[in-house]
């Protein structure tokens, strides 16, 4: 009560040259304006009215490819068709209706297990066209859609082997030409399949020449590390699961538009933060590195990939990746995808800042390079050979999944684009074969 009335005598006495303002305009000081760096452009790209994106891709003729996990959505993977509109890609019988997203079995609910359908599509990557392979849109099924008990309450349900897939889409002929799936001991029952990256580099220590895939498992649950895919052999391996440098900062407390975020679930007691783990990943251009990080740690990691490719045979494999692990030091804040270009640039995805920063391998630094106040949420990215990297933003903080129910959000959610620094396009140097 006291310092209300102090309060009072001291605005009494202000003049008119010290009038508080609620915003910027007027002041004589120096204003942080939310923005560098080159323009955002948010027009003839994509506007999201009926689903929130999260995954993109960008392919060489300029279709534009983005994924929304499940879910009530009809569909989970979609083709770019005008400003407003999307369609289900390749075709919408190859998503499985949402009452069959899910089953349960003795009680418990599971993903469904069917490997020819699309369940729920969390991530997808293009790779260009190479003599053995047209250019190719990957995408990987989580097996795990988000579903809703009789309160309203969202889970995500365990998910059963064939559900979790890694599928070849052929951007020639917009058919499915190859599908791999996982055994229980690699994609465990509690694993997120989040992200992906390729080298069809035919000489590659341990492998079958035909190229690997790189995939995160992002498992909330507790369990996040790498899954590898030898792309000729089929054969699927984890490595460095539960490594300290993949695990999620368990005390990190987020700040997004300048607030604090506790995680809450409908039911749930608010959590210590965001509880992702490892999350963004890419090559160096040699593909000889694989830089990663947790969603909710601030540091930049990265390790040799033939440390990521020695058998589970070998007994030392996980001792020695463990070893050659390399911190890159502090990024200066959490960040969520990754992508790169032509210059071995480590572009990261800074939600807290509503900005783009990238690493450079030349100095050791990670820099500045966009921020715009429209970047509500940075989810996914590509580079694209117009030099552009293309963002979704779908300002997932404030999905009613995180905050007690509640939905925040304000459609459009949005395909944005800026040009590239140093005249930087799609990396080529992996898939040159
Ligand atoms: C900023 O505040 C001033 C003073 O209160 C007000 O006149 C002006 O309309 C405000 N501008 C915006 C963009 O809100
Ligand atoms: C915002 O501030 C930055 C950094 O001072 C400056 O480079 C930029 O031109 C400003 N942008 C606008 C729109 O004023
Ligand atoms: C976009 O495509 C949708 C679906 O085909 C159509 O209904 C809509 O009219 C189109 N909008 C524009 C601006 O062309
Ligand atoms: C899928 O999950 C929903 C919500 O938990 C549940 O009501 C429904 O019975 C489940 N479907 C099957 C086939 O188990
Ligand atoms: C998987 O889903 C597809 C597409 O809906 C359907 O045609 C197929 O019968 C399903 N397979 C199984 C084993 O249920
Ligand atoms: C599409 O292309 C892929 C890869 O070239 C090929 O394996 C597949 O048979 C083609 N599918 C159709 C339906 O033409
Ligand atoms: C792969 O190794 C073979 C045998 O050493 C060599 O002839 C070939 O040039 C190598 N290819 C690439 C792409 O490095
Ligand atoms: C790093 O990995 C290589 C194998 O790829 C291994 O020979 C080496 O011993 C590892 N380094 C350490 C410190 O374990
Ligand atoms: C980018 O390309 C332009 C036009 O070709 C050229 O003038 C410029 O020097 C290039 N910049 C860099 C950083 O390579």
């Amino acid at each position: 009560m006291a310092a209300k009335v102090l309060i009072a005598l001291l605005s009494a006495s202000l003049t008119a040259s010290q009038v508080t303002f609620q915003n910027s305009t007027g002041t004589r000081l120096r204003v942080d304006n939310g923005t560098y760096g080159p323009p955002i452009e948010e027009t003839n790209i994509h506007l999201d009215y009926d689903q929130w994106p999260i995954g993109i891709a960008v392919a060489s003729d300029g279709r534009i490819f983005t994924t929304y996990t499940r879910g009530s959505y009809k569909y989970t993977l979609g083709l770019v068709v005008n400003e407003t509109a999307e369609e289900p890609y390749p075709s919408a019988d190859l998503n499985l209706p949402p009452d069959q997203l899910n089953t349960t079995w003795n009680g418990i609910p599971f993903g469904s297990s069917n490997a020819s359908a699309f369940i729920s599509v969390q991530a997808i990557y293009i790779t260009p066209a190479t003599s053995s392979r047209p250019e190719t849109l990957w995408a990987i099924d989580t097996g795990r859609p988000t579903v809703h008990n009789a309160q309203g309450d969202p889970s995500m349900p365990y998910a059963q082997p064939g559900g979790p897939k890694l599928v070849a889409i052929s951007l020639s002929n917009n058919s499915i030409y190859q599908t791999y799936t996982f055994p229980a001991d690699v994609h465990y029952p509690d694993s997120y399949l989040n992200d992906l990256r390729f080298d069809f580099n035919p000489n590659l220590s341990d492998t079958s020449g035909a190229g690997i895939a790189y995939l995160v498992d992002s498992s909330n649950e507790g369990r996040p590390g790498f899954i590898m895919v030898d792309l000729g052999a089929g054969t699927t391996w984890r490595r460095l699961t539960q490594d300290a440098s993949v695990l999620r900062g368990a005390t990190d407390i987020p700040s997004y538009q300048g607030q604090p975020f506790y995680l809450r679930q409908s039911g749930m007691p608010i959590t210590t933060g965001q509880q992702e783990g490892l999350d963004g990943l890419q090559l160096s251009l040699d593909g000889s590195r694989l830089y990663y990080s947790p969603l909710s740690q601030r540091t930049l990691y990265s390790i040799p990939t033939a440390n990521l490719r020695t058998p589970p045979s070998d007994p030392r494999a996980e001792v020695h990746a463990h070893a050659n692990v390399s911190s890159h030091g502090g990024r200066g804040g959490d960040a969520n995808g990754f992508e790169g270009d032509s210059n071995g640039f480590v572009y990261q995805l800074m939600p807290e800042h509503n900005a783009i920063y990238y690493f450079d391998p030349a100095d050791g630094l990670t820099h500045g390079f966009v921020r715009d106040p429209r970047i509500i949420w940075p989810d996914g990215a590509s580079v694209a050979a117009d030099g552009y990297v293309y963002v979704n933003v779908n300002q997932l903080p404030y999905q009613p999944d995180w905050n007690d129910g509640v939905d925040g959000r304000t459609y459009p959610g949005a395909v944005l684009r800026c040009k590239l620094p140093g005249n930087g396009t799609k990396v080529a140097s992996l898939y040159e074969y």
